[in-house]
């Protein structure tokens, strides 16, 4: 798997540099640019999504009308923030052209997106199926782009697989598979292809994988790669296949250091891991070995930041970037790059004192470690609000737990409590607290005494459709753990399932629960 990766990325970057003028500098890729995403801050906007996600790809390519009254619909449908505001445009006066209807259903899916309670009351709204009815008549000037995610949109508002219009917009997309380009067919692949095998949409599905395979070579961005890898892979041997050579591993050693960056920028931003890892990744360290201390510093670090994400860092990379003359730019720096890159020392830093016992140093000074948390400052999002409250009401006492935690880790826990045998609630600082920024407390813990740390898992830290988490959060769990915690998940997908405030009270003693007696067990 790994060798074959290597070589469509070799195939890749050989073809995109024929095309582009040159292939973007690795440490300016857009996902080394994401604001950080630290555990709190779990961004609730989708737009930030890693851009190996071919989502992103579409959502930039716009649909601009060209006449005054269109653009004006176009900003209604884009700024509506309600369902209500895109079903009242229908009925409003206004000029809908030939993209509108399919525009709106696009929106409506967005702002359904975490509200599965609504899309059943949706398909009752009349208004809502003369939406379907308009597109449907129209379905055959929806443009390329529109007309994908409108696909999409379709999919994931639930819509019966019996649906005539669904069923339309599956026939158009079939019609048009040879002249649709190959990111609308990558898009599909990656968003749709497991609601088309749910909902038996066989056909499409193994159309949409033939194209794929066939026209592999038109891929176009080294970004596509991996995301197509991890979600399509699985579903088609012969696209696998097509790259597969005899003797690749050899090729792989003439690939250039920068590209095989790329590829493992964008493994850690999924914690993807290939199938002959062992092969990849000694590959990757020989590489790196001569080469690591000759890039640019924010990208050693990059690089150093991933291989802890995939549990596959050693001590000279570690070394490398934990070096005092390496790492005293980014304390100093203010830029929020400088800032992102300042975080993922830290997140090194703890990967080397929690995960490598072995290590001897260097270590990021513990005075580097002012707080400037900027995960602090952020916008509160419902769940964490509804976290808090519920937590709160079950302590019975503000002393008796911690909400928004930094610790010296570069992480943000949404809450710590503490348990004493017995399982009643200490006050969590008035013992030892090694974990926080600067470490505090003397007093031991009670023997027997357990730490419990509340992590928050919001939609935009999983994978695209998947209950994995993304490098960055799998790594912030696994550091919590290690740090001697017994960890409580509140993902959103289970939160959302909660009605009354006494499920979620119920809800969050049940985690605790099960997570002591699981550390009991062991
Ligand atoms: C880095 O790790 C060392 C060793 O565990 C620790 O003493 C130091 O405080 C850490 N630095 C920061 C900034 O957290």
């Amino acid at each position: 798997m790994a060798a074959r990766l290597v070589k469509w990325c070799a195939c890749l970057l050989r073809e995109a540099s024929l095309v582009a003028p040159a292939v973007a500098p690795v440490g300016r890729l857009r996902f080394t640019q994401v604001t950080p995403r630290t555990l709190t801050s779990s961004a609730t906007s989708r737009s930030s999504h890693f851009p190996g996600s071919l989502s992103g790809l579409l959502e930039k390519e716009q649909v601009f009308a060209t006449r005054p009254e269109q653009q004006e619909v176009d900003q209604l449908i884009q700024k509506a923030t309600r369902p209500e505001e895109l079903l009242e445009l229908l009925n409003g006066g206004h000029c809908l052209q030939e993209n509108h209807a399919a525009l709106m259903l696009i929106q409506l899916s967005r702002l359904l997106s975490d509200k599965p309670e609504y899309k059943a009351s949706l398909m009752q709204d009349a208004r809502f199926q003369q939406l379907l009815q308009l597109v449907n008549g129209q379905i055959a000037s929806v443009w390329h782009g529109p007309l994908v995610r409108l696909l999409r949109s379709l999919y994931a508002l639930a819509l019966p697989a019996a649906c005539k219009e669904l069923q339309s917009v599956e026939q158009e997309v079939r019609w048009r598979m040879r002249r649709l380009r190959y990111k609308h067919l990558a898009f599909l692949a990656e968003s749709s292809a497991t609601y088309m095998q749910e909902r038996g949409s066989q056909e499409l599905l193994a159309e949409l994988l033939v194209h794929l395979e066939r026209r592999w070579a038109e891929i176009e961005d080294g970004r596509m790669v991996v995301a197509m890898m991890a979600k399509t892979g699985p579903l088609s041997e012969p696209l696998m296949n097509r790259l597969e050579d005899k003797h690749v591993l050899d090729r792989a050693q003439t690939i250039p250091v920068p590209h095989l960056c790329n590829v493992l920028l964008a493994f850690a931003h999924l914690n993807f891991h290939p199938e002959r890892e062992d092969q990849f990744f000694s590959l990757v360290h020989e590489k790196l070995g001569s080469a690591l201390t000759g890039l640019h510093p924010a990208l050693q670090v990059d690089v150093v930041w991933a291989l802890c994400v995939l549990q596959q860092v050693q001590e000279a990379e570690l070394q490398a970037v934990l070096r005092p003359d390496l790492h005293t730019h980014f304390l100093e720096g203010g830029s929020p790059k400088d800032q992102s890159t300042f975080q993922k020392l830290l997140h090194i830093n703890a990967s080397a004192q929690l995960e490598h016992p072995e290590y001897t140093g260097p270590h990021l000074p513990a005075s580097a470690l002012v707080p400037r948390l900027s995960a602090l400052d952020r916008k509160v999002t419902p769940l964490q609000k509804e976290l808090q409250d519920t937590l709160k009401g079950l302590l019975g006492g503000s002393s008796r737990g911690s909400f928004m935690v930094p610790t010296q880790y570069g992480w943000v826990l949404d809450a710590e409590v503490l348990l004493d045998s017995e399982s009643q609630f200490l006050p969590p600082r008035d013992f030892v607290a090694p974990h926080l920024a600067p470490p505090s407390g003397s007093q031991p813990l009670p023997p027997g005494a357990k730490r419990l740390a509340f992590l928050r898992w919001e939609f935009p830290n999983y994978g695209s459709r998947s209950r994995d988490l993304l490098g960055r959060f799998a790594l912030a769990r696994r550091h919590v753990q290690a740090a001697g915690f017994l960890v409580v998940d509140v993902p959103y997908y289970e939160w959302l399932e909660l009605r009354s405030e006494w499920q979620k009270g119920a809800y969050l003693k049940d985690k605790m629960r099960k997570a002591v007696a699981e550390e009991l067990a062991k």
